[in-house]
């Protein structure tokens, strides 16, 4: 079981109801849960094995793992819904999977590739997963995969068991990858955390403002040093709210990108912005100058394309305000 609009890689399982461009569908199996989408190349069979769920939505998960119970041999979630558009989980979501994935004995995984960024989530929050993952910053800048967890489930892997599961990678435990993980991970502690989170704020909060006083309707969301902006004025709960707000605006998306560029900001062209520990609290202030000076310009075009975004009666715009 997965969450609609979760990314776990590029595996087949990974690519069902992910934010790949659908290549075909399945009719969904349960009431509540969307049609299973799924990306070029990936076989028809692979939709019998995954359930994807909609995320913060307790009710749906309880009813789909009640009805296939032991079917269900592991959920994989993210605390963050990353690339299906920043959007952090609920208060209590994560901890009402726990609690239902151990009355059904499905196997709890905490994918916190993108969000260790934030700290251990399992560690602020006290929910405790079977298994989790880790990649990006956990190699200091070196390509790194990592998981591990509960010891009865870790010794699976154990070759010299009896019937062990078989794992091995061509740079599985690269040496170089993990000096420079433990070396990174060792100036990564509570402080550098509080800071990205002050900076995170600090970002949303001014985007949200750069957004109003352009009078374009855009929220910001996210958690810690992990943000993403959306055009509309309801930010996003699940991937589906995501998408909605997407449609009709890859080519308002690719302008905003391409101006911020323009302007000399990097930034991920699907939204995502991250910050990093040597980031400054005023190069967030002058990413969110640009970011409102980059709304402003794109006025008329949103006036012309997307006037459900303008604000009617906000007549002085940034730029010419005294
Ligand atoms: C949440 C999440 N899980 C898994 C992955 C895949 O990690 P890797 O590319 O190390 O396989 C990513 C990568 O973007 C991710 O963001």
């Amino acid at each position: 079981m997965k969450i609609d609009g979760g990314y776990h890689g590029t595996h087949e399982w990974g690519q069902v109801n992910a934010f790949f461009a659908p290549h075909r569908t399945a009719p969904a199996r349960f009431a509540g849960v969307p049609e299973a989408r799924l990306a070029s190349g990936v076989t028809l069979s692979t939709a019998a094995d995954v359930v994807a769920i909609p995320y913060n939505d307790l009710p749906v998960a309880a009813a789909v793992l009640r009805r296939l119970g032991e079917q269900v041999a592991a959920v994989i979630v993210e605390p963050v819904l990353g690339v299906g558009g920043g959007v952090p989980s609920a208060p209590g979501y994560l901890a009402g999977l726990r609690r239902l994935t151990r009355e059904t004995g499905a196997l709890l995984v905490l994918d916190e590739c993108a969000t260790l960024r934030l700290g251990p989530w399992q560690v602020k929050h006290g929910v405790v997963p079977d298994l989790t993952t880790h990649s990006k910053i956990v190699g200091g800048g070196l390509p790194l995969g990592v998981f591990g967890g509960r010891e009865d489930v870790m010794a699976l892997f154990d070759p010299s068991g009896s019937q062990p599961v078989y794992h091995a990678s061509a740079f599985g435990g690269n040496s170089l990858s993990l000096a420079a993980g433990a070396a990174a991970l060792d100036h990564f502690g509570a402080d550098e955390i509080a800071h990205l989170d002050l900076l995170g704020h600090r970002l949303r909060a001014g985007l949200d403002a750069a957004a109003a006083s352009v009078g374009v309707a855009g929220r910001s969301v996210g958690e810690g040093g992990l943000s993403y902006f959306h055009f509309g004025s309801t930010p996003p709960r699940d991937a589906a709210d995501t998408a909605r707000l997407r449609e009709g605006r890859a080519e308002l998306r690719s302008l905003l990108h391409l101006s911020l560029l323009h302007a000399g900001f990097l930034t991920a062209p699907h939204g995502l912005l991250c910050q990093h520990v040597p980031t400054s609290p005023e190069s967030v202030d002058a990413l969110v100058d640009t970011y409102g000076n980059v709304l402003d310009d794109l006025r008329p075009y949103i006036a012309v394309h997307h006037p459900e975004l303008l604000e009617k009666d906000t007549v002085r715009t940034r730029r010419d305000a005294p």
